[in-house]
């Protein structure tokens, strides 16, 4: 779907994508932002739905009336997670076993968007800091982690409509923007995850697939402290408000929840 074609920039621009999708049909998810006209819903998975900004996603895409798959280590311990409506999957994304039990649990069941939001952030400061044990760890969650849930439920999301996989990358994996050096391992891991999301973007945009990568905002959840002057409702609403504007013209985009083009 081709939506515009001059270039806007800012909040608008989401603004702008939402209303043209809303008023064209035919398209990526923006025709099913609240399930579609044929009553069937569309279907998303969220890594990490547990709690924080994937606990609120999970809870605004069902609220919204999409059927929701929420990932969590251990869903015994997932309850509000459950009461959101979402259906609860195991998934530790470190795991090989556990991405292919997933997999295989799933099916031929068709999935039309998959968030890869899990994410750790060591606290790896200065270069003294770094522990490289907490480095490895890091890239395995943040970077090989979306690598191996993507890969793993391919096939799902081919037989989704949607054909949108939105990875939760970071600013801080922005090389262009890196002035203040630290948040080491956590960049690296970040701006690994956005070269993954551009080759996927090359690969499967062919395909008809949309993969982007998205900054969630400083956000006030276990990572981003109590400091953090964003709201993971608003994060979420914002995420979702992104993914429901996108178009084919937007595969390979780096952005922020408030609709802003991020430099790589
Ligand atoms: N908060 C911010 O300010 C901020 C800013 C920029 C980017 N982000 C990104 O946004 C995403 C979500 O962050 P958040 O603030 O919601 O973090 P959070 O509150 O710490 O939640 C992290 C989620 O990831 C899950 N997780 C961690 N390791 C995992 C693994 N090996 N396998 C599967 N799930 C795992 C956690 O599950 P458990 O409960 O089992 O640990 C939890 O559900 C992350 O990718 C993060 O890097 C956040």
């Amino acid at each position: 779907m081709k939506t515009l074609t001059v270039r806007i920039s800012g909040p608008l621009r989401a603004s702008i994508f939402l209303l043209a999708s809303m008023l064209l049909s035919g398209g990526c998810l923006a025709e099913s932002e609240s399930g579609d006209a044929k009553g069937t819903s569309s279907t998303v998975l969220i890594t990490g739905a547990n709690r924080g900004i994937g606990l609120e996603l999970a809870r605004q895409y069902a609220a919204d009336g999409w059927q929701v798959i929420g990932t969590a280590r251990k869903p015994d311990e997932a309850e509000a997670l459950r009461e959101s409506g979402a259906e609860v999957m195991q998934l530790d994304v470190t795991d090989q076993a556990s991405v292919e039990r997933l997999a295989s649990d799933l099916g031929d069941r068709a999935i039309d968007l998959l968030i890869n939001n899990a994410g750790i952030l060591p606290r790896m400061g200065s270069l003294d800091e770094v522990d490289f044990d907490d480095y490895n760890r890091v890239l395995a969650v943040n970077t090989v982690g979306p690598v191996r849930v993507t890969r793993a439920l391919l096939p799902n999301l081919k037989a989704g409509d949607g054909k949108t996989i939105v990875n939760v990358t970071s600013v801080l994996g922005s090389i262009e923007r890196n002035t203040g050096g630290g948040f080491y391992g956590y960049r690296e891991s970040k701006a690994a995850l956005n070269m993954f999301t551009r080759s996927l973007a090359s690969d499967l945009g062919p395909h008809g697939f949309v993969c982007i990568v998205i900054h969630p905002g400083w956000v006030r959840t276990d990572m981003g402290g109590t400091s953090a002057p964003v709201l993971p409702r608003d994060s979420a609403a914002g995420i979702r408000r992104v993914v429901g504007g996108l178009s084919h013209e937007d595969n390979g985009t780096y952005w922020t929840f408030e609709g802003e083009a991020l430099p790589w």
